[in-house]
């Protein structure tokens, strides 16, 4: 009965001047938000001296998803006795919403939840919170009639804690949402309640489920906890398995997540450590954790040969060598389902630091995992359709930490370090700051040999990391769109050319400015692995094409589907070799290798070739049509790995080889 149509959003952050933010998705549906159609409100509360929450902006205010970083705090007022004034008139006619609250200070509580002009008040936040917030919300009912402005107090004492301040809260409820609250040990206050009633399921429904949140600070990674004491040793769990999370629509949208967490915990370990991590699965088919660009053995890197039945568990052990601090990433890989393991939650970051860093501590770093969200109408991860299976998944919702469109503060003058991760199925991300250039100081396997400069955008395929540094340049209090700019990669039909959209939002703050860090010109050292003019005794050309077919074999490397039992090439362990990867097919493909990281010598387009313009580390390439990308590897542990391409769709689909590292 709950339908994710229409649902109405407020983040309060603790702050201040400005506390409520307010979205209304006033979309139909939300599968259309991404699209150039569609439109979202956005209304912001503030807090008056009266120490009273009045809204500002209408409700039904429709602001272009892409305008949403420059919304401004204009319109109407609503004062409660405006909010009656303004019934019936142009005030918006959802009622279905959902109210959430993620405080600085606290992690996300839900406050209520809506349904049919029904408020569940639910909350573990602390007192202090409520002091003084006088908060009432009215909405025209489905017959098109507007309830009278009667709120009154309705829960008191919540869930033990026994709140005075709850008594200034004002919520319309419902009949069956008053029961089931009263039911649940709650204490009202006094209620009035609304036609339409609706039942309690939206109470539980919700109950366990985190939220995807909107607006607001980005937010932070959870990290999974070092359950070891001894020193360079980290040990944890993570645990495969489904997970209900609320969406913007009423109803918990299965997710499926490392630790309930979506993205996964990210991993934070340091050059030189043990590395030991129980995988337990508790999903209802195969799955593993694979180490993306670590250079973990054979046996502990979670290929496709190296799977975990449903319902058991195994141990992947490995220790990083020194140099191989870097932005790395971890998710699953069985072949045929690795596409859905990943757009259904499965990912995290995985960072390893250096003893000691060339960028400054006192630079502060914020890590950007990208996700790709694609759902149904209703509500629900949508499942591949032939299209995605040809172009790659792409979502309408980028998220960013599992946030849409999230704020990044940053202070005049600071310099900030961006890890930035591509966790999407198929997405690339032209990466760009309005009004903004930046430095890029690392890719996948660590930090560059110098900062690269003035840069305007950074593009970072499927699977792709990198690391920038950003300095709040602009005047105090403006905001900078982060996007993906677009790009046109070769897909057809509607994504032919992914158009452009805002991931994030940078705002200045209004604080003194700061002096600005400076980076060294030399951040380490990356030893070529070969000089320019010697040849290395093995070059292996691999060619990407695609069939006019659709399933397993339209995606070939060298014109052959994967097959775990085949051995694609022979690499001797230690040797460094060159590899020229051709892309024949109509479509960008970003490839990768396991188990080591490697190094572009050339990019040949057009019969030009361009050399590398400086030396990296990286794990993933990308290979536009009719491009022949050269780079030198060297494989340092024995055992057979993969490469493939990292639209995971292509992938699943048979564009993947085996390498075996022999003696
Ligand atoms: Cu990110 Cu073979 O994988
Ligand atoms: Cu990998
Ligand atoms: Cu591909």
């Amino acid at each position: 009965m709950i339908s994710p149509d229409n649902l109405l959003l407020v983040n309060f952050r603790h702050q201040r001047r400005v506390v409520l933010t307010l979205l209304l998705v006033g979309a139909a549906a939300l599968s259309a938000l991404a699209s150039t159609q569609s439109t979202i409100a956005v209304v912001e509360y503030y807090r008056s001296a009266s120490d009273q929450y009045f809204l500002t902006g209408r409700a039904s205010e429709q602001i272009a998803v892409d305008a949403l970083p420059g919304f401004r705090r204009t319109g109407m007022t609503f004062s409660p006795a405006a909010i009656s004034a303004a019934s019936g008139s142009g005030r918006d006619s959802v009622c279905r919403y959902r109210i959430e609250v993620a405080p600085s200070n606290a992690s996300t509580h839900f406050y209520g939840l809506t349904d049919d002009c029904a408020l569940i008040a639910r909350s573990n936040l602390p007192d202090f919170f409520y002091e003084g917030i006088d908060f009432s919300v009215t909405k025209r009912l489905p017959d098109g009639s507007c309830p009278a402005e009667a709120p009154v107090s309705v829960y008191r004492a919540l869930r033990g804690q026994s709140s005075t301040a709850m008594a200034n809260h004002r919520y319309f409820v419902n009949r069956a949402t008053y029961d089931s609250a009263v039911r649940r040990g709650w204490t009202p206050e006094g209620a009035v309640f609304c036609a339409n009633a609706s039942s309690d399921e939206t109470l539980s429904a919700a109950a366990a489920a985190p939220t995807l949140r909107i607006g607001g600070a980005l937010p932070a990674l959870s990290q999974l906890k070092n359950q070891s004491a001894a020193s360079n040793t980290f040990e944890a769990t993570l645990t495969a398995a489904p997970v209900a999370i609320s969406l913007i629509g009423a109803d918990p949208t299965e997710f499926w997540g490392y630790n309930t967490s979506v993205p996964g915990p990210t991993i934070e370990v340091y050059e030189g450590d043990r590395v030991r991590i129980r995988f337990e699965n508790r999903l209802t088919q195969a799955s593993n954790v694979h180490w993306h660009g670590l250079p973990a053995p054979a046996s502990e890197d979670g290929s496709p040969m190296d799977t975990v039945a449903a319902g058991s568990g195994r141990y992947y052990e490995f220790t990083l060598p020194v140099g191989s601090a870097g932005t790395y990433w971890y998710h699953p890989h069985v072949h045929g389902t690795t596409a859905e393991q990943v757009f259904r939650g499965l990912a995290g970051a995985f960072i390893v630091r250096p003893r000691s860093d060339a960028i400054p501590v006192a630079v502060r770093e914020q890590d950007l995992f990208i996700t790709d969200l694609k759902l149904a109408s209703s509500g629900a991860i949508a499942p591949n359709t032939h299209m995605d299976k040809m172009n790659g998944r792409e979502g309408q919702y980028l998220l960013v930490n599992g946030a849409l469109r999230p704020t990044l503060d940053i202070r005049p003058g600071e310099m900030q370090r961006w890890k930035l991760f591509n966790a999407t199925n198929a997405r690339y991300i032209r990466f760009a700051i309005d009004g903004q250039r930046f430095t890029q100081v690392g890719t996948d396997g660590g930090l560059l040999v110098a900062p690269v400069t003035g840069l305007t955008e950074l593009m970072l395929t499927p699977g792709q990391r990198a690391e920038i540094t950003v300095i709040g340049g602009s005047a105090a209090g403006t905001t900078m769109a982060l996007r993906s700019l677009a790009y046109d990669r070769g897909a057809m039909g509607m994504a032919a050319v992914a158009s452009e959209s805002v991931i994030g939002v940078i705002k200045v703050s209004a604080d003194p400015p700061v002096q600005t860090a400076t980076l060294p010109d030399a951040l380490r050292n990356i030893t070529p692995l070969l000089t320019t003019a010697a040849v290395p005794a093995t070059i292996r050309r691999f060619v990407l094409s695609e069939t006019g077919g659709m399933g397993m074999g339209t995606f070939l490397i060298n014109g052959k589907s994967f097959d775990m039992a085949r051995v694609d090439a022979s690499v001797r362990i230690g040797a460094v070799e060159r590899w020229d990867v051709e892309n024949t097919s109509a479509m960008d493909h970003p490839f990768h290798v396991h188990g080591t990281q490697f190094q572009v010598i050339s990019r040949l387009t057009g019969g030009r070739a361009i050399a590398e313009p400086f030396i990296a580390w990286r794990d993933t390439v990308n290979v536009p049509p009719g491009t022949v990308v050269s780079f030198l590897l060297r494989q340092d542990s024995l055992g057979k790995r993969m490469f493939h391409c990292h639209i995971l769709e292509h992938e699943d689909q048979g564009m993947m080889g085996v390498v075996n590292v022999v003696q």
